[in-house]
């Protein structure tokens, strides 16, 4: 599992991160550091995980990276106590204001939809800016979400959506989650809202593209997950985008690649078949 997870994944350490990050930067890439630890069951691994996240924050500063960090509540607490959870959370992302960065709240599992846009509401209520949240375009109720949180202007990361989820709240064709990756694209647009596309899907790449086309550089980004389409991301990068990765690290490695391959079997098929590329140079396996 370590061998199949390494191109995904930084390494272990935070020392992994910023050789990784600083990689990225050389070739014109931002960064997104997400420090693994989703799985946790006590508050004291949250605070933990929280103390990991203004390492990531100081190594930002000190190593003058161009990188900000993503976190997931569930990390910080969100399902062990919600008052933790929020003290944790406002912590870091005072910590991020105060180092000149930003702070991207990873969405969850759909149990973790209300309290996440609640959190981040109130986080913005209280004036701070340098944080942002993420729409999930399999879902159902994204357009809704969008439109609540429009008087926010949120900067906001656009994805389909890893977990999965039923019928009855999600999306579960392929095309249907690509029309409405589309259609929650041009509600943020038209919010005014700074937005991340977050896909390595090329049929909407090239659409989002064609979306964000005459706005101006920086009002949007790219984002792709570390080790997925590295020359496509180049080539993004060459054409004069602004382009993000997402680097993930940390020691619970192996409960965030089983988890992936658990979530989203399709994963699974993208990992044999990098395995497959390397093994067979020259044949592209999909
Ligand atoms: P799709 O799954 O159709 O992939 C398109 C193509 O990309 C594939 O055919 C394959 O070639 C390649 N590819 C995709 N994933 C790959 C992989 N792991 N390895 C190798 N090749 C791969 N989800 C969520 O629920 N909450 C979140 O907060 C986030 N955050 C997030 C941040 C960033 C930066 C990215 C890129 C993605 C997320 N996601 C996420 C995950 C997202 O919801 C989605 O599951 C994946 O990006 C896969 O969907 P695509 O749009 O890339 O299309």
């Amino acid at each position: 599992m370590q061998r199949l997870s390494a191109p995904y994944i930084a390494g272990p350490t935070l020392a992994d991160a910023r050789g990784t990050v600083a990689s990225l930067n050389a070739e014109g890439k931002l960064a997104t550091v997400d420090v693994l630890g989703e799985e946790i069951t006590r508050p004291d691994e949250a605070r933990a995980i929280s103390v990991a996240y203004h390492e990531v924050l100081a190594a930002i500063e000190q190593d003058l990276l161009d990188a900000n960090v993503s976190v997931k509540l569930t990390a910080l607490g969100l399902k062990l106590n919600l008052e933790l959870c929020r003290g944790l959370l406002e912590e870091v992302v005072r910590d991020a204001r105060a180092r000149r960065t930003f702070v991207r709240i990873d969405m969850e599992d759909a149990s973790c939809t209300d309290d996440t846009l609640a959190l981040y509401r109130g986080l913005r209520e209280q004036g701070l800016d340098n944080v942002g949240v993420v729409f999930q375009s399999y879902l159902k109720r994204t357009l809704a979400d969008i439109a609540d949180l429009a008087d926010l202007r949120p900067n906001a990361r656009l994805c389909k959506g890893i977990y999965l989820e039923p019928a009855a709240i999600a999306f579960q064709d392929g095309d249907v989650v690509r029309r409405s990756f589309v259609s929650c694209l041009e509600a943020l647009i038209a919010s005014g809202s700074y937005v991340a596309v977050a896909t390595h899907d090329e049929w909407l790449l090239e659409e989002s593209l064609s979306l964000v086309k005459g706005l101006g550089r920086d009002t949007y980004e790219l984002q792709m997950l570390l080790g997925v389409r590295e020359a496509r991301a180049s080539e993004l990068v060459a054409a004069g985008h602004r382009l993000r990765v997402y680097v993930p690290f940390g020691r619970r490695w192996y409960e965030y690649s089983l988890r992936r391959l658990q979530e989203n079997p399709k994963v699974a098929g993208y990992v044999a078949a990098d395995v497959v590329r390397r093994l067979v140079p020259g044949r592209s396996p999909r």
